[in-house]
């Protein structure tokens, strides 16, 4: 595989973005392709044999495209399709979630109360509780749905009155009580982190996916030996339905230049 071939990067929207952007910073000679699949959003609240077709054919598509390794940008996919996804296409590249790179560094930090909020499947899926558990015996973890977020911000509604008072209810839950940490279990959410931040008053560690995963995939590229070692990146990003939001997003992230091709899978 060529050092200097692109990473796939995929998501339902713009929540991949800030994993992205956290992959940018932390290894800025590599080249990306992103596929936000927004004519499918949000995956959260569709079926577990949809996730995985869809996830399917975006990774056969990004591998078409010469990518060197997958990065499933989004904690509804990690859950539901990393098994399959990996089984397939595993041993011809890396494939990495967003689930596992967090639970390892929740294990370091040995928290024991421990709350994740996530799309509907992501908390079903029981992912994080699971995975936790392996590492942590005595970790206890309170998950919490949160399905009206993708929406709020693919609506371009985040830092609104609207976000605060949809994050007030979902962080008043109970459950969410006496948390030590919060995983924000959807790449979306780094996009509410201030509000998420406000709301719980610097009381909670808060755990964002997004630097923990880049730091992952850097040390995933460097054991396969396919970290890129030339100078200049470039980025392509495919958007299986074109919106104003991604693209609004999107160049609030990287520049006012950005390549937006519309791709439609199926
Ligand atoms: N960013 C995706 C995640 O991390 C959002 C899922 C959705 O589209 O509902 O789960």
């Amino acid at each position: 595989m060529a050092k200097n071939s692109p990473i796939g990067i995929f998501d339902s929207g713009v929540g991949g973005l800030t994993v992205a952007n956290a992959i940018a910073d932390a290894l800025p000679k590599e080249s990306f392709i992103y596929f936000g699949d927004t004519k499918h959003l949000p995956y959260g609240d569709k079926s577990n044999e949809a996730i995985t077709k869809y996830s399917l054919e975006i990774v056969d598509f990004l591998i078409g495209e010469g990518c060197k390794a997958i990065v499933i940008a989004c904690n509804t996919a990690s859950a539901i399709a990393y098994d399959v996804l990996n089984e397939k296409y595993g041993k011809i590249l890396p494939v990495i979630n967003v689930i596992d790179p967090v639970v390892e560094a929740i294990a370091l930090r040995k928290h024991h109360l421990v709350g994740v909020i996530g799309t509907r499947a992501t908390i079903n899926s029981r992912a994080y509780e699971t995975r936790l558990h392996k590492e942590l015996s005595d970790v206890h973890v309170s998950s919490v749905a949160t399905p009206l977020l993708v929406p709020v911000i693919e609506e371009g509604l985040a830092h609104t009155s609207i976000s605060r008072q949809i994050l007030a209810h979902y962080l008043s839950n109970p459950a969410l009580g006496s948390i030590q940490a919060l995983i924000l279990g959807c790449t979306h959410y780094p996009l509410l982190h201030q509000e998420i931040e406000d709301l719980l008053e610097n009381k909670v560690e808060i755990i964002d996916s997004p630097q923990i995963v880049a730091e992952s995939v850097s040390q995933i590229l460097s054991a396969h030996g396919i970290l890129a070692n030339q100078k200049h990146s470039s980025h392509l990003f495919y958007l299986s339905d074109y919106t104003e939001t991604f693209h609004r997003i999107a160049k609030t992230f990287f520049s006012e230049s950005i390549d937006l091709i519309e791709k439609r899978l199926d």
